[in-house]
């Protein structure tokens, strides 16, 4: 990920953009997981920029969640020039060791930093793109200062040596575990697909804001989803890991980057069965819960997927009503 030396034309803003968005989905991924790979409440650290004691899982998330506004921004921009955004990712890492998940977090931010400032764009060229990048690379530099002191808090209170959580082998046969794991990576899928033709469809804010939502609750429940697997003993995956003798695992694919539908009706026919199938699922799994905060969790993530499973009923049939409508 080398800046960019001579950027004046709209292939060379595309290409630079098509490169930072592999970075950005990667990231808005790997920070999650690392996140849910950590114990809630264990590891605190005092953040240098919001000047407060912070959980460091719960900071990981949320940066995760700015780099999943990153590459929506950039995505748009890409749309806004008529071409059609990636969605293949650099490659996503899982180190045994939390520390060395969060010094990968740190030089990540740090290799990014380079990329967005030092990529030349010939000035008066591109403007608001530039004004675009610079802006997000400072978001960057808070990411990289705030992984650092994390990083630097691990070592000072003696707990560099501290591993991820580890899953339960006992826990992982269960039926309930593995179908939650299946969920939780079609509540990954639906989020993207989602994030796609909010991108795909950026020019007509009804049906924009309206995916927006769904994406957002389909992100909060692959979410949820990732603590519960944890109380349940197992481990949010990483799709298409390969695991290496360090006790690495490795991702160069962690979420589908084809996703069905070019036009409006072909895009909006493939959600309906999509919800349809997820809440099937959903009903399957919360009858093997007894009752407590799992069964509920889940059911009010069903509850949310049949909202989601009628709007797209009549967000198609109003389409197809419509003449004139492209
Ligand atoms: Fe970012
Ligand atoms: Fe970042
Ligand atoms: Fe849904």
């Amino acid at each position: 990920m080398e800046p960019l030396k001579h950027i004046d034309n709209e292939g060379g803003v595309l290409e630079l953009l098509t490169e930072s968005l592999k970075h950005e989905w990667a990231v808005s991924l790997e920070y999650i997981i690392h996140a849910y790979s950590m114990p809630k409440g264990k590891y605190l650290y005092s953040d240098p920029v919001v000047a407060a004691v912070l959980d460091m899982r719960a900071q990981t998330i949320q940066i995760g969640i700015d780099e999943m506004y990153h590459a929506l921004q950039m995505g748009l921009v890409v749309r806004q020039m008529g071409a059609f955004p990636t969605f293949q990712t650099d490659e996503v890492i899982r180190f045994p060791r939390i520390m060395d998940n969060l010094a990968r977090n740190q030089r990540t931010e740090d290799m990014v930093i380079a990329l967005y400032q030092k990529s030349k764009i010939r000035e008066g060229a591109f403007p608001k793109v530039q004004n675009m990048f610079w802006n997000i690379s400072y978001d960057e530099v808070r990411h990289s200062r705030q992984f650092q002191a994390m990083v630097e808090t691990l070592k000072r209170s003696g707990q560099a040596e501290a591993i991820c959580l580890q899953p339960d082998p006992q826990a992982e046969g269960k039926e309930e575990v593995s179908l939650l794991q299946v969920i939780t990576r079609l509540e990954n899928e639906l989020m993207h697909r989602y994030l796609y033709y909010v991108l795909l469809f950026n020019e007509h804010q009804d049906l924009n804001w309206r995916l927006f939502k769904n994406s957002i609750d389909h992100m909060r429940h692959w979410d949820k989803n990732s603590g519960l697997l944890i109380k349940l003993g197992s481990l949010v995956q990483m799709e298409n890991a390969e695991r290496r003798p360090d006790g690495s695992e490795r991702s160069l694919k962690p979420m589908p980057d084809i996703y069905p539908g070019t036009d409006r009706l072909s895009a909006l026919q493939t959600l309906f069965p999509a919800e349809e199938q997820l809440i099937a699922r959903y009903e399957n799994i919360i009858r093997l819960f007894p009752e407590g905060e799992v069964k509920e969790q889940l059911k009010f993530h069903l509850m949310q997927n049949r909202e989601h499973l009628f709007t797209q009923e009549w967000l198609l049939k109003n389409a197809r009503q419509v003449k004139g409508l492209v």
